[in-house]
């Protein structure tokens, strides 16, 4: 695995894959690797000829400077866990390469979608996100870019961008990694017990009820009073949202709509933590 520090070196190696017609699958991530991450790596190996992995904490998408600075940053270990992988490249950019410029102004009109879920419990987080990513697509210029479908609003947010700014890369969503009981794998559950963790399987029990039931007669309001029931009935999960949304749009939906696809959102608290989690459902 090659690793680069600065865009200039990273640009001077990509340019000489391109030339040579290697198709590029970027990895964007702000380090703390597990194996929701890896696996996104794997997703990229089938489909491309260089897998860049960045790591980066990205300062701008941080509302509290006090969660950036507690952001862990094990180095060391993510480099292991990449090259055990196969990675071809990492760009581990500082903050100084990446923002030059201090004042430095971004804005992307994103409607509502910015501003509903995550983006209204983090105001300007969905900005600093496309910001970066946007920097790194520019400065990668990758066929595909691979996102894990655990962050379902970053993703309909990143698809918005490659669209606005009419971008030629083509998004993967790769797929929920969850452990063996349908935990979705995040950084965040190390810090549950293990009772906690039992307790948190009371979100993705939610959602699939929510998925094996969306077809039922009784109507999708009735449904997703059971499903929420699921949540609360279990001491100690405190639910944030709930919503069952038209997956683009994010929009609250009282209906199905046959032609569109639709996506359940869960956030809730467990011993302190903030879990979220997401389902297809159509
Ligand atoms: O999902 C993340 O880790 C970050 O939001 C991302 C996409 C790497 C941008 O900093």
């Amino acid at each position: 695995m090659e690793i680069f520090k600065t865009k200039a070196a990273l640009q001077a190696h990509l340019q000489k894959a391109r030339s040579a017609g290697k198709k590029i699958a970027l990895i964007p991530t702000m380090g703390a690797l597990h194996e929701g991450h890896l696996s996104l790596l794997d997703y990229a190996r089938p489909i491309s000829d260089i897998r860049v992995c960045s790591i980066f904490v990205n300062p701008t998408q941080f509302n509290d400077p006090k969660d950036l600075e507690k952001y862990p940053r094990p180095i060391e270990n993510d480099i292991s866990l990449l090259e055990s992988v196969d990675c071809d490249i990492l760009f581990m950019p500082s903050v100084e390469e990446m923002y030059p410029d201090k004042n430095e102004n971004w804005h992307i009109d994103l409607g509502e979608l910015d501003q509903i879920w995550e983006g209204e419990k983090r105001p300007g987080h969905f900005q600093g996100v496309t910001q970066v990513v946007y920097k790194l697509f520019t400065l990668v210029q990758p066929d595909i870019a691979c996102f894990g479908q655990k962050d379902f609003q970053q993703v309909m947010v990143i698809q918005r961008m490659i669209e606005i700014k009419a971008l030629p890369i083509q998004l993967a969503i790769c797929p929920i990694i969850r452990d063996q009981h349908g935990l979705a794998l995040s950084s965040r559950n190390m810090r549950l017990s293990d009772e906690g963790k039992t307790k948190a399987l009371a979100l993705s029990r939610a959602l699939q009820y929510l998925k094996d039931h969306i077809a039922d007669n009784s109507g999708l309001r009735e449904i997703k009073k059971k499903a929420l029931t699921i949540l609360t009935d279990t001491p100690g999960v405190t639910v944030e949202y709930f919503a069952i949304c038209e997956s683009s749009s994010l929009k609250e939906v009282e209906q199905i709509d046959t032609s569109k696809q639709h996506v359940a959102l869960v956030t809730a608290w467990v011993e302190g933590v903030r879990l979220i989690d997401n389902m297809i459902l159509t």
